[in-house]
């Protein structure tokens, strides 16, 4: 079934975030006989996606603004007005955050569930008809069930319009592969669209959207519990992939060997693939350690300890990268930075992105903050208002502070050392002359990410480090 035949015209999105916003903007765009409405609670974040100015939108995502150009006010529209759209859809997706709860049975492990367990009561209470809900969110496995769970209940209880129409619900998992900073290529061409579910025909709804411009072997249709793990093993491949590159930077430094030179001969071998392999401060991002850390806990839940402490590796092999990123800089200035002036360049968990949940940049500044130093940060997508809100607390010139500055070179002005915490392609081309010459002496470069001129910084009478050089 293509979208052409298939009958869903109307699809409401609860959640305007990361995913559902520009996941929206992407179907909206690619299929103009569907009306899509993205609702969400929070009133400034539906304001901004209903910016006039582009530039201007919640997310940042290269080639976003162009798609939410074409779609916006035709068929893709952004409220807050939530039961509305959710009654007027034959489709909805859930897309709501999932993080990791913070107190109770499972807190720092287990996915908190209240957003998706509220949306899955919104729409069970006003959903009209037959609906397809669809979690766009990741979900711990057999998550479905409890979503079927809520639905069903009002399925039974008759709650459905008083002219007597009978309300019935599908649920599927679908859910999303996409990374920040790639999302619209991702969404446009991704490697594969997976759809878990029971209803063969709901699925097939779901399958002809995508259909209208992903190839149809390209959608995987999977049953629910498998469509739902499959998400989180993915990620969990993905991070453990990262973690195991940085387990083997660091016995590179410690050997003489260079890390990119190993990862480019493991990495012509088609089994593993060159994808993956750059080592850097630990993997950042909303998902990556929250959906490890979930899987451990449903292993653990199982009674699958071994499987459990193998995966929760993962996590403590990232978390000891950043720390041993902080320590070796504070070593390397003399073993105390207390009042030193460190420019630090870059915020965001990666480039292209103005996203800095998890970031490595957060806790490795945290540390060089506990130590004394007076950071000077600049990014050029994060603002300084969320770095306050990730450092707790706000901009200050004193020891044990943090300031922004509009460039690198301003940054680095009297500092002691630069370092780079996330691969901004502008940090490719610094012009290591002219920073050298107002940095105090000795001056360091230290390249977590490995992406400046080495050779410039060293020429301009920097010491360098990089991660992953012996
Ligand atoms: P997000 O925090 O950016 O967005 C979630 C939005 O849902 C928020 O704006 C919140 O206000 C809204 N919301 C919560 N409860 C609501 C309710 N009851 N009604 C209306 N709105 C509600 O999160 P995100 O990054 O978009 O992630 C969403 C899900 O997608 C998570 O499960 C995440 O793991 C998954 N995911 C994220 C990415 C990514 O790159 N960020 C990629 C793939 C999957
Ligand atoms: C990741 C996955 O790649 C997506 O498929 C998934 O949908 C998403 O998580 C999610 O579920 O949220 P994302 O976190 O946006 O996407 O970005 P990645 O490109 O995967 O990078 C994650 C982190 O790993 C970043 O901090 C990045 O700098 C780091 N990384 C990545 C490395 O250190 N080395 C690498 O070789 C690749």
């Amino acid at each position: 079934m293509d979208s052409a035949r298939s009958p869903i015209r109307t699809i409401c999105c609860i959640g305007a975030g990361y995913v559902g916003g520009p996941t929206m903007a992407v179907i909206a765009d690619r299929c103009p006989h569907i009306q899509v409405t993205v609702v969400d609670l929070n009133v400034e974040r539906i304001d901004a996606w209903n910016d006039p100015d582009l530039a201007r939108l919640p997310v940042y995502e290269p080639g976003l603004d162009a798609v939410v150009g074409r779609a916006r006010g035709r068929n893709l529209h952004f409220t807050t007005e939530v039961d509305g759209a959710i009654a007027a859809a034959d489709m909805v997706f859930l897309s709501v955050n999932t993080p990791t709860k913070t107190r109770g049975v499972g807190a720092g492990q287990a996915s908190d569930l209240r957003w998706i367990e509220a949306s899955a009561r919104q729409v069970a209470a006003v959903a009209r008809g037959h609906t397809i809900v669809v979690e766009k969110s990741t979900l711990p496995v057999r998550t479905a069930e409890a979503v079927k769970a809520i639905l069903g209940a009002a399925q039974q209880n008759g709650s459905g319009p008083a002219n007597g129409e009978t309300k019935t619900f599908s649920v599927l998992s679908n859910p999303e592969f996409l990374a920040e900073g790639t999302a619209i290529g991702d969404l446009e061409s991704p490697d594969r669209v997976l759809i878990g579910g029971e209803d063969a025909s709901a699925i097939e709804c779901l399958a002809g959207i995508y259909a209208t411009w992903v190839p149809d072997e390209r959608i995987l249709r999977t049953n629910l519990w498998s469509s739902e793990l499959s998400k989180l093993t993915a990620n969990a491949y993905l991070a453990q992939r990262i973690s195991s590159i940085n387990s083997i930077a660091a016995l590179c430094e410690a050997t003489g060997a260079d890390v990119r030179e190993v990862g480019r001969a493991i990495g012509t071998d088609s089994r593993i693939g060159s994808r993956f392999l750059q080592a850097g401060p630990g993997f950042g991002g909303s998902c990556f350690q929250k959906d490890i850390l979930n899987l451990v806990y449903l292993c653990r839940h199982y009674g699958l300890e071994e499987v459990a402490a193998y995966w929760e590796q993962v996590v403590t092999l990232n978390t000891w990268q950043q720390d041993r990123i902080a320590r070796m800089v504070v070593q390397r200035l003399f073993g105390t930075i207390t009042g030193k002036r460190l420019a630090v360049l870059g915020f965001a968990f990666k480039a292209d992105t103005n996203d800095t949940r998890e970031a490595p940049a957060i806790r490795i500044c945290r540390e060089l903050i506990e130590e004394g130093a007076r950071l000077v940060i600049v990014d050029p997508k994060v603002s300084s208002a969320q770095i306050a809100a990730d450092l707790g607390q706000p901009p200050s010139a004193a020891e044990g502070g943090w300031q922004v500055a509009a460039s690198p070179l301003e940054a680095a002005t009297g500092a002691d050392a630069v370092l780079i915490l996330t691969e901004w392609r502008e940090y490719a081309r610094l012009d290591w002359d002219a920073i050298g010459a107002v940095m105090r002496r000795p001056a360091w470069l230290f390249d977590a990410r490995a992406i400046a001129d080495a050779d410039a910084a060293r020429a301009a009478g920097l010491n360098v480090w990089r991660v992953g050089e012996g």
